[in-house]
């Protein structure tokens, strides 16, 4: 690498879950706390962060393709930005992507990136850097305060994974469970609220086997924090993401019906509705051990809106085994769901069970349970019409008048005042749903009611 000037203006490419996102925006804040600022939409930036995602097969060609096409645009332009590549291709394949891509000074793995202005300084002389530690936790205490967020923030409060699913990646490239402690959390939440956000999602990789020792050195669970964080008075929202079935307990169940700031949404990825394809995927929990969770949750709160991950084409599953998946959807009612084809990972045991399931088979179970799944959204956001509720308004509409928010069940809101005026950003207003689509609803701002 050639010394280079320091760079003025910075990009940052999240792919992947909430987390990535997370992450993207605490690397964006330790750029912008050295003055770099956030390149212009359009326009190339000194520097590029490219915050990758490793869960499902093409990650890596991705991430080459972007880099070839980063430092094409660069020549173009006259000159080659500075390329950091961080998050879980990074911590998986960095060695790989400094031998393979010249072009890259930076790699910088999911817990190793509140190293990256040390990083920066060295690629500036024209060192290259690679880290991909895992030191526990020790990046938040080195990040900078949060100062402007957005309405709807995400904070992480656990991070790594000890379940092993057989075809998952996570326990490799995010490490181990660790919590991080009660009383930052409940900090960070505070500065994120002075700093605008009005609803908080709790991120973890398994959120629910978030513990920690609260002021008084009890023993808590994610229910304890979510009660500890919903007497922060400007906070208004609360939701969390995402679960494993083992790790729900009784008392995060009860906080649905008890804490008014807890959402009425549940994100519980369940990835086969087959006993035995559960069990090959290490899943320890039955399709109907799932079932009778969710009814506990539906007791504590009945208006409480179901989300799920499925993975078709699991090695060995059968025609017989992939319809008892479409058969729990049908049990479950979900509101919303991702759904996936098997992707096997390098490294993880399900790479080499025999049994691979060819790619058309995968391709049309994934069309028959994302129909399933799709016609499930439709007729949860059809019940929605009608129904008053509060939304968080998050941002403008493309239309004149029009302004975009999410309603307690996470549905996406369209509406406009009756008088075409203005919204505040952030503000909850109340809401009646009108027509529904697959992915959102339209509505309209009450002006009687006060939110
Ligand atoms: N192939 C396909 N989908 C996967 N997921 C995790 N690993 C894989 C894989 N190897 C899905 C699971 C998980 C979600 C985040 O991604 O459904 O819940
Ligand atoms: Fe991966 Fe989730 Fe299973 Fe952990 S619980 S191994 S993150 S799928």
């Amino acid at each position: 690498m050639k010394p280079t000037t320091s760079p003025k203006t910075y990009r940052v490419k999240s792919f992947g879950c909430q987390m990535n996102v997370y992450d993207g925006e605490r690397m964006a804040e330790m750029l912008a706390e050295r003055g770099i600022t956030q390149a212009p939409e359009g326009e190339e930036a000194d520097l590029v962060v490219l915050n990758t995602c490793h869960i499902r097969e093409k990650a890596a060609e991705k991430v080459y393709s972007d880099i070839g096409r980063l430092t094409k645009a660069g020549r173009a332009a006259g000159k080659e930005p500075l390329i950091a590549v961080a998050g879980c291709v990074a911590q998986a394949e960095g060695e790989e992507i400094m031998a393979r891509a010249p072009a890259v000074s930076m790699v910088v793995g999911p817990q190793a990136y509140h190293r990256l202005p040390e990083m920066l300084d060295r690629a500036v002389k024209g060192e290259r850097a690679t880290d991909t530690d895992m030191p526990a936790i020790a990046k938040f205490a080195a990040l900078p305060e949060r100062r402007r967020v957005a309405p709807a923030a995400f904070l992480t409060v656990q991070e790594g994974c000890d379940k092993f699913c057989t075809y998952c990646v996570v326990p490799y490239t995010r490490g181990a469970e660790i919590s991080r402690p009660f009383a930052d959390l409940v900090e960070e939440a505070k500065r994120l609220v002075d700093a605008g956000a009005k609803e908080i999602t709790l991120l973890g990789q398994n959120v629910s086997a978030w513990s920690g020792e609260d002021e008084k050195g009890h023993r808590q669970g994610l229910d304890g924090l979510i009660r500890r964080l919903a007497t922060i008075s400007d906070l208004r929202r609360i939701r969390y993401t995402t679960s494993h079935p083992a790790d729900m307990d009784e008392g995060l169940i009860a906080a649905h019906g008890e804490v008014d700031k807890l959402m009425p949404f549940l994100h519980l990825p369940v990835q086969s509705g087959s006993d035995r394809v559960l069990k090959a995927m290490n899943r320890s929990h039955t399709a109907d051990s799932y079932l009778k969770l969710l009814d506990r949750f539906r007791a504590a709160r009945p208006d409480i809106a179901l989300s799920g991950d499925f993975i078709v084409g699991f090695p060995g599953e059968t025609e017989a085994e992939f319809e008892e998946t479409l058969a729990l959807v049908d049990t479950v009612g979900y509101a919303q769901a991702f759904s996936f084809k098997y992707s096997p990972r390098p490294g993880t045991p399900a790479a080499t069970m025999a049994d691979q399931i060819p790619p058309e088979a995968m391709d049309e179970r994934l069309q028959r349970l994302q129909s399933a799944l799709n016609r499930d959204q439709l007729a949860f956001n059809r019940a929605s019409e009608g129904r008053t509720c509060q939304v968080l308004v998050e941002r403008k509409g493309k239309l004149p008048g029009q302004w975009l928010g999410k309603s307690p069940w996470l549905q996406s809101v369209w509406f406009a005042r009756e008088d075409g005026g203005d919204c505040a950003i952030g503000d909850l207003v109340e809401v009646t749903l009108g027509e529904a689509g697959p992915n959102s609803l339209a509505g309209t701002l009450r002006e009687d009611v006060e939110a």
